[in-house]
C-alpha cells in the first residue's frame, strides 16, 4: 500500500510539473494546417523546403510559390489548399508563426550545427516526419543546459578522434563552451 501511494505520488508531482512547464508557452495556432508526415513521405528532405538551414544562421520557411508547384494544379476540395491558393493569388507569404524561439541574448546558427556539425535536425527539433498538423509548441525544447551537454559531449568525441588519430586541426575541433560563444 505504501508502495502504492509512493507511485501515485510520483505520478501526481509528474503530471503537474507538466502542466506547470506548458503553462507559461501559449500554443501557436498556424494559419494553414500543414502536415509534415505527407510532404516528408513524398521524399522531400528538410532542407528542400527550409533551404536556408545549411548556409545561414535561420533555417527559414518556403516561398509560397515552392508550395503551389505541387498545389497550383488540380481543383483540390481541401479547404486548406484554398488558404494556400488564396495566399498565391495575393502574392503573399503565409504568416507562419514561430515556435522554437530563444531569447534574443542567444546567438545560434544553424549552418555550423547542420553542415559543420552534420547534426541532424531531429536532434533538436524532435520527429517532425510525424506530424500531421503544426506543432502547437515546441516537441522539444533546448535549456542552456542541453546546449552545454551536447557540446560537451561533442567535445569529448572530438578530443578522443584526435587521440587516435594523434593529429587533426584542434582548432577546427574547438567547441566553444564560454559564456560569450552563445551570449553574445
Ligand atoms: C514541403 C515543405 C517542408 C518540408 C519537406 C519540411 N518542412 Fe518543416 N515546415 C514547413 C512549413 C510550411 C512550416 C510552418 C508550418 C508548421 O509549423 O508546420 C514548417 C515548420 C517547421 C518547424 C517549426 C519552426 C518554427 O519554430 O516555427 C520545424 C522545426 C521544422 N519545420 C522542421 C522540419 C524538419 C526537421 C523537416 C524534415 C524532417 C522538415 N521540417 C521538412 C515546411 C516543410
Ligand atoms: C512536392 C510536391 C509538394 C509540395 C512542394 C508541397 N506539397 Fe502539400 N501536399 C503534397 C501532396 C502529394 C499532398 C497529399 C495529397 C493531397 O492531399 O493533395 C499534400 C498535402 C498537403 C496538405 C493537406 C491537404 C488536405 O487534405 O487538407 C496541405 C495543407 C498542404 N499540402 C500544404 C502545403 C504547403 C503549405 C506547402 C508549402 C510549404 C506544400 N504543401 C508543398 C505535395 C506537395
Ligand atoms: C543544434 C540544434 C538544432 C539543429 C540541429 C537544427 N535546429 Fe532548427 N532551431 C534550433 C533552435 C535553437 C531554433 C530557434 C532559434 C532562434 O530562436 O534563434 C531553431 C529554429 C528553427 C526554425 C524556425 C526559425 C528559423 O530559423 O527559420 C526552423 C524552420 C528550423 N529550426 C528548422 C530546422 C531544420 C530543417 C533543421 C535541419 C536541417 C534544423 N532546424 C536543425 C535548433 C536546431
Ligand atoms: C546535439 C548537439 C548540439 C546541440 C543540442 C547544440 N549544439 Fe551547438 N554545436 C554542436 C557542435 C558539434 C558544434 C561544433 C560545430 C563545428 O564543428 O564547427 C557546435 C557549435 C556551436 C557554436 C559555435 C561555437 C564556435 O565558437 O565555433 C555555437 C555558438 C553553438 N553551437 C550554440 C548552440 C546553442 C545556443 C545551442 C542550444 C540552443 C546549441 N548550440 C545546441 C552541437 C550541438
Ligand atoms: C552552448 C550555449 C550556451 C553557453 C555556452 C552558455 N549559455 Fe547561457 N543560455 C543559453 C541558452 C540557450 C539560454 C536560454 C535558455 C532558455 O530560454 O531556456 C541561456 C540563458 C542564460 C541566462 C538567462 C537565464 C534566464 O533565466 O533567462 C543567463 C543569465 C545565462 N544564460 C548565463 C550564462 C553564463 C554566465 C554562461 C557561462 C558560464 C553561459 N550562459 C553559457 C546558452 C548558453
Amino acid at each position: 500500500m505504501k508502495r502504492f501511494y509512493i507511485i501515485f505520488a510520483v505520478v501526481f508531482i509528474g503530471l503537474a510539473f507538466g502542466y506547470w512547464v506548458n503553462w507559461g508557452v501559449p500554443a501557436v495556432k498556424q494559419p494553414i494546417q500543414f502536415p509534415h508526415k505527407t510532404h516528408i513521405a513524398q521524399g522531400i528532405p528538410c532542407t528542400g523546403c527550409h533551404q536556408r538551414a545549411e548556409k545561414d544562421l535561420v533555417a527559414g520557411r518556403p516561398p509560397t510559390a515552392l508550395c503551389l508547384a505541387c498545389h497550383a494544379s488540380g481543383d483540390s476540395k481541401s479547404a486548406e489548399i484554398s488558404k494556400l491558393k488564396a495566399f498565391g493569388d495575393k502574392g503573399q507569404d503565409i504568416p507562419w508563426q514561430r515556435v522554437w524561439r530563444l531569447p534574443s541574448h542567444v546567438f545560434f546558427s544553424h549552418r555550423v550545427h547542420v553542415s559543420n556539425a552534420k547534426l541532424a535536425c531531429q536532434s533538436c527539433h524532435g520527429p517532425m516526419e510525424t506530424l500531421e498538423r503544426p506543432p502547437a509548441r515546441p516537441l522539444k525544447t533546448l535549456a542552456m543546459e542541453d546546449c552545454i551537454a551536447c557540446h560537451t559531449k561533442s567535445q569529448a568525441n572530438a578530443v578522443r578522434k584526435i587521440d587516435m588519430a594523434r593529429s587533426g586541426n584542434f582548432s577546427a575541433q574547438r567547441l566553444a563552451n564560454d559564456c560569450a560563444g552563445c551570449h553574445r
